[in-house]
């Protein structure tokens, strides 16, 4: 039954999973770390490809693609493509399927390194820490990542394959053609249909919520969304025009990636470059067959995660349940709710920004429609930012620069490219407070996209906004971030925020999943701008209420998603390495693993 739009769900979850200093206190929960899960799911009796290890590397200025600007020819380029495509043909019940697209094995393994590879590995007393190219709560990585392709020649067949980071590898599933069948489960989305190839991001659940408990849920999109946000920037650099689609019959994506019930989901699918349209029909009797053939195998045995039993957390299973899509019907209102909603939201936000007239007193820094060729020319490659980025232990309580500042907000803010989003729209708001930024007063502010109805965000000018200066602006960054003192540390601390109610209203509980995910997207952006600018981040978790109250009455009816810190490491830092085959087959299925 189609529970979507009884938002209850979501509003009781996210409330159930607040963080106060009272939940703080009562809580019992400790880490069991004789039951810690292991961070990679290996496959016992399929088999397994190594990917090539000599890939190539992203050298395109990180910053370029972060926002989604390789140069302006490119840009131009990408924006024909984006525009030839529809994300969903409501009109029509058939799917037009693409042929084998010019994308090689080396495309391929480029990709997923760069989204999910081992950049550095980590030895303590008690084990060995592969550290990824994304960030993830607790470094636990619960989310996998898999791969449908037609044929890729020579060494790649048809079929559906999960990627293994330790032995950079890719474990057959299921073999043949799935394109068809994946258009079809996301109501004919011709970004599927006419891809060069598609991953699927899911996460396992227990691995996150060993240490999270039933908030892990959250993570499931932030990790996400963080390794979104490195796919985006790869595909970017390597000119492949990227969607994700959240839109997707969930039980379907299940069943052919033989996800475990209640262990396992699906949270995102990227459809990556795009073959022109060649296709086949099918019918409906060869829908009927494909269905039939994905729901006869066998679940495949994984090694398991953890020395003993998991413990499943009801709340997580119950929203993510109720957040589900179960028709193309629903798929396709929820997309088209998803445009209304935007549509209302910038009326609404027109209509403010009249009554408040042009001259906003408030404004204390525009933020510029473009990045400067300076700041491009002086920052790092997407390579370079990549393997940089870790997450900062220690911030030196040091001033970044205001242009710093505007370039971290320009490159997160342009926009992904998602299946609910016409170009520029989002469902978050960016609210932070600056401890040290050259030219800002220590205090809390907003950054105003300035998106009117007349205009779109990616060239209507932003600015910055100041919403109460506070001397002790650092005592209350740390402490709104559960009192970790790198928050307060940190040179400026963002908290990104949303409407929670309204997007429900229009999204359903499915709308939460949106949030938090693009809010993990934004998030990475921010961490890959930061250190393609030299600086560095770190995400970090929030007392719920505290920051909504801290902001109001400016974001009384705003809930945080994620927040991050960013600001100059107190200590030097060394990059991390290409580093693909850590691990082999045999010492996965044998070895302990931190
Ligand atoms: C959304 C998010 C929230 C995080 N929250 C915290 C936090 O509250 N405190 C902290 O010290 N680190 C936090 N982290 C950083 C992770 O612990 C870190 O990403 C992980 O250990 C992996 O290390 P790396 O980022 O250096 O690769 C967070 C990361 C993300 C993506």
């Amino acid at each position: 039954m189609a529970v979507n739009k009884e938002i209850r769900y979501a509003l009781d979850y996210h409330e159930a999973t607040k963080h106060s200093e009272a939940s703080l206190m009562t809580s019992r929960h400790y880490l069991d770390f004789d039951n810690k899960p292991i961070p990679f799911k290996i496959y016992l009796e399929l088999p397994s490809i190594p990917l090539p290890i000599n890939f190539p590397t992203p050298e395109v200025n990180a910053l370029s693609c972060i926002s989604g600007m390789i140069s302006q020819k490119s840009s131009d380029d990408m924006k024909g493509l984006a525009t030839a495509m529809t994300s969903t043909d409501n009109t029509n019940n058939s799917i037009t399927v693409s042929g084998v697209p010019n994308f090689d094995i080396e495309s391929l393994a480029e990709i997923l390194f760069f989204s999910a590879g081992i950049t550095r590995e980590l030895k303590y007393p008690y084990g060995k820490y592969y550290m990824r190219a994304a960030s993830a709560t607790g470094a636990l990585y619960p989310i996998e990542l898999y791969v449908i392709c037609d044929d890729i020649s020579p060494n790649l067949a048809a079929g559906v394959y999960h990627f293994s980071p330790p032995d950079f590898s890719l474990t057959q599933i299921r073999k043949g053609r799935h394109k068809r069948y994946l258009a079809e489960s996301t109501a004919n989305n011709q970004d599927i249909a006419n891809s060069a190839i598609i991953i699927i991001f899911t996460s396992f659940a227990w691995r996150n919520a060993w240490k999270y408990q039933a908030r892990s849920y959250r993570h499931w999109f932030w990790d996400s969304g963080v390794i979104a946000a490195n796919l985006l920037a790869t595909t970017h650099a390597m000119g492949l025009p990227t969607r994700i689609i959240m839109g997707f019959l969930d039980d379907n994506i299940s069943q052919l990636l033989c996800l475990e019930d209640e262990r396992e989901a699906c949270v995102a699918i990227a459809a990556i470059g795009r073959q022109g349209p060649q296709g086949n029909v099918s019918t409906v009797s060869q829908q009927q067959s494909e269905r039939d053939r994905i729901s006869h195998v066998p679940m495949p045995k994984i090694r398991a995660l953890s020395k003993r039993d998991e413990i499943n957390y009801p709340e997580i299973w119950e929203l993510n349940q109720a957040s589900k899509l179960t028709s193309k019907q629903e798929i396709q209102n929820w997309i088209n709710n998803a445009y209304h909603h935007h549509h209302n939201m910038l009326s609404a936000t027109s209509h403010r920004s009249q009554k408040k007239g042009a001259n906003n007193d408030d404004t204390v820094m525009d933020v510029p429609n473009e990045l400067d060729e300076e700041v491009i020319h002086n920052s790092r490659s997407l390579k370079e930012a990549i393997l940089w980025r870790g997450s900062s232990r220690r911030f030196a309580r040091r001033n970044i620069s205001s242009s710093a500042l505007r370039t971290v907000l320009y490159s997160s803010t342009r926009g992904i490219p998602m299946d609910i989003f016409r170009e520029g729209n989002s469902l978050i708001d960016i609210y932070f407070i600056a401890n040290g930024v050259d030219g800002l007063i220590p205090g809390a502010y907003f950054y105003n996209r300035n998106t009117t109805a007349s205009t779109t965000a990616s060239n209507a000018p932003a600015s910055i906004e100041r919403i109460k200066e506070i001397a002790s602006s650092r005592n209350i960054s740390g402490y709104l971030c559960l009192g970790q003192s790198l928050f307060g540390d940190a040179s400026v601390v963002f908290f990104l925020m949303t409407d929670l109610h309204s997007v429900l209203r229009s999204l359903g509980n499915r709308g939460y999943r949106a949030s938090q995910f693009e809010a993990g997207v934004i998030a990475g952006k921010i961490y890959l701008a930061a250190y393609a600018l030299g600086i560095g981040a770190s995400g970090t978790t929030f007392f719920d209420d505290a920051v909504t109250e801290f902001f109001s009455p400016h974001a009384s009816n705003k809930s945080t998603m994620i927040a991050v810190g960013v600001g100059v490491p107190a200590y030097k830092a060394n990059p991390g390495k290409v580093l693909p085959r850590r691990l082999s087959k045999e010492e996965l299925l044998t070895q302990t693993l931190a």
